[in-house]
């Protein structure tokens, strides 16, 4: 199993303000579709209040302390590890955020992969994607796009992979 981050990412590191995601962008709600769909998600309590519901066409596990949190349709667990324990036999899982969730999954070595729409703004917001250390990951592939009439802002899609050995 393989664990694989996925973000939308601002300039200034902003992911989100007060529990919603701030821009709308069309065509990185399309490609974290493409990527995530047939998958397993897991995300933060939070951030599953934010969307609201299980996303069709995907399994949502929910991380929460709370221990008689209960959604029709996804898994809850209690901790990180539990969430791992139960996707442990699939092959590629998505962590969809919310900061406090990334945090934990940047450092776990079962990432190997991080997705990043750089959005070409900055915004005010109050959760922050945690720092992406080079000496750990390197960027594979970039892609450019110029703002469209959906897409307000230039934005890139960009491949992370964990360094078999970190530079020094
Ligand atoms: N731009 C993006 O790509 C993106 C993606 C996802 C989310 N977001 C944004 O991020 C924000 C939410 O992020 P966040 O960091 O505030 O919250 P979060 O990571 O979504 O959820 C935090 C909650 O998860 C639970 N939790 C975290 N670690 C745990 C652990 N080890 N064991 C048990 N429970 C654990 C706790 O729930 P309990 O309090 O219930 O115990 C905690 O309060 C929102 O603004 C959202 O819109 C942005």
């Amino acid at each position: 199993m393989k664990l694989s981050i996925i973000a939308a990412v601002a300039n200034n590191g902003v992911i989100g303000n007060k529990n919603r995601l701030i821009w709308h962008m069309p065509a990185d709600l399309k490609f974290f579709r493409n990527k995530t769909l047939g998958h397993t998600m897991l995300m933060g309590r939070k951030t599953f209040e934010s969307i609201g519901k299980p996303l069709p066409g995907r399994k949502t596990v929910i991380i929460t302390q709370q221990k008689d949190y209960k959604v029709e349709g996804c898994d809850v667990v209690h901790s990180f590890k539990d969430a791992l324990k139960l996707v442990k036999n699939e092959k590629e899982v998505f962590v969809v955020g919310g900061a406090e969730i990334y945090t934990q999954a940047i450092e776990h070595y079962y990432t190997k992969t991080i997705y990043i729409t750089r959005i070409f703004a900055s915004f005010d917001g109050d959760t922050f994607f945690p720092d992406i250390d080079e000496k750990h990951w390197e960027m594979i592939e970039r892609n450019d796009h110029e703002p469209d009439k959906d897409n307000k802002y230039p934005f890139s899609f960009m491949i992370y992979k964990r360094r078999k050995k970190p530079i020094a």
